[in-house]
């Protein structure tokens, strides 16, 4: 069995089509691919896609649905995708049928006992009725990956386990029927890639032991990317800090300014990639004043937003419209080549 070679490696990624889209995925997962096509243009192919179908594993208001997934291709758009590169690759997962197909054959070599250990289901699915969607959403986002041969596929924290059953899926399929698909990179060298030593995980702002989150109801804690930049200052002056009163990166015991120093590093480095956490903590190591603190990054939180909202308010909506038809039409192909080889490999075609 010919495992198909893209020309080039693939880098992937999708966030879940939402008008509430936060810092967290925005510096998680859609800068660091963005980064990566302006510093290695034609190194690789880029996919940066829409998971439409793994919106509403969660209750949702189904009539905001179809405009949310265009809103995630403007927020791709205003974060740097440049929409006239043919190496870059923008779709929704739900134009391209292929990519249901597959999940239920990856179903059938995925066992109940590995999905059952999957951490972000115990924790969403055990708050009470849990769609079986829910449960079976990594499998889906295993054929996502597997669908493209996707080397690289940047995450943030939450989802590195859901990585690791890709490619144990992808190895059980490969020891069984041949070298049917290209196992994406363990999760160690994904972040050496992208020049981390993990994988990122911005905290709440009220409560600094837990992620920022679409699902957390308040917002209080969660900067989104359409918050108004006043509102979203407010967040940052009210942050939950600590009684130690110097500033330092100790995630341990200073979680809300570690936290914060986190955030100004990122939105920092939006404007220049250059900029590090060891920079950023060294800068304000030792400030006794968490208000003068707080101060600094509210303003440039805001700043940062500000920006980021007149690149979206100035997006070409035909141009992303164009560009999410052509590639749909391409990755169709792509897609179809490689459940093909699957439905062979597993008996469906001769
Ligand atoms: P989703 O839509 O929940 O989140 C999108 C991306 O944002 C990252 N993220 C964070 N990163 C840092 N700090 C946070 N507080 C934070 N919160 C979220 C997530 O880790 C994610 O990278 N199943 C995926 C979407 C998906 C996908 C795929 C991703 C579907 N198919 C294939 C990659 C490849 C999800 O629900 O992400």
């Amino acid at each position: 069995m010919n495992t198909m070679k893209p020309s080039k490696p693939v880098i992937l990624t999708g966030v879940r089509a939402n008008n509430n889209i936060h810092i967290g995925n925005y510096f998680g997962a859609i800068l660091p691919i963005i980064n990566m096509t302006k510093r290695r243009p034609d190194e690789y192919d880029i996919n940066l896609f829409i998971p439409d179908l793994h919106s509403f594993t969660t209750p949702i208001d189904h009539s905001k649905l179809y405009d949310s997934t265009l809103n995630n291709a403007r927020v791709y758009t205003a974060a740097g995708l440049s929409l006239d590169n043919p190496s870059i690759h923008l779709y929704r997962q739900s134009y391209i049928p292929a990519h249901s197909e597959l999940t239920w054959i990856l179903d059938c070599f995925t066992g109940f006992g590995e999905m059952s250990r999957m951490t972000q289901f115990k924790d969403k699915g055990s708050k009470g009725d849990a769609s079986v969607g829910l449960f079976n959403y990594p499998v889906l986002m295993a054929a996502d990956i597997l669908l493209y041969g996707a080397t690289y596929v940047p995450v943030g924290d939450d989802q590195t386990q859901h990585l690791e059953l890709t490619r144990d899926i992808a190895e059980r399929m490969n020891r069984k029927f041949g070298d049917l698909f290209t196992v994406p990179k363990p999760v160690i060298q994904q972040h050496q890639f992208f020049g981390k030593d993990q994988g990122l995980r911005i905290k709440d702002l009220v409560n600094p032991a837990k992620k920022m989150s679409k699902s957390d109801e308040s917002g209080k804690g969660i900067i989104f990317l359409s918050d108004d930049p006043k509102s979203a200052h407010k967040k940052i002056m009210s942050a939950t800090t600590d009684s130690i009163g110097k500033v330092q990166y100790d995630k341990e015991n200073q979680p809300g300014i570690s936290n914060l120093l986190e955030i100004l590093t990122l939105v920092r480095q939006d404007a220049d990639g250059e900029v590090t956490l060891e920079k950023t903590a060294n800068e304000y190591f030792g400030m006794d004043r968490y208000g003068d603190f707080k101060r600094i990054v509210a303003d440039e939180v805001a700043e940062f937003l500000e920006n980021f909202q007149n690149r979206l308010a100035a997006v070409d909506e035909r141009a992303i419209e164009e560009k999410l038809a052509s590639s749909e039409k391409d990755m169709n192909v792509v897609a179809n080549e490689t459940l093909y080889r699957v439905q062979k490999a597993v008996g469906l075609r001769k």
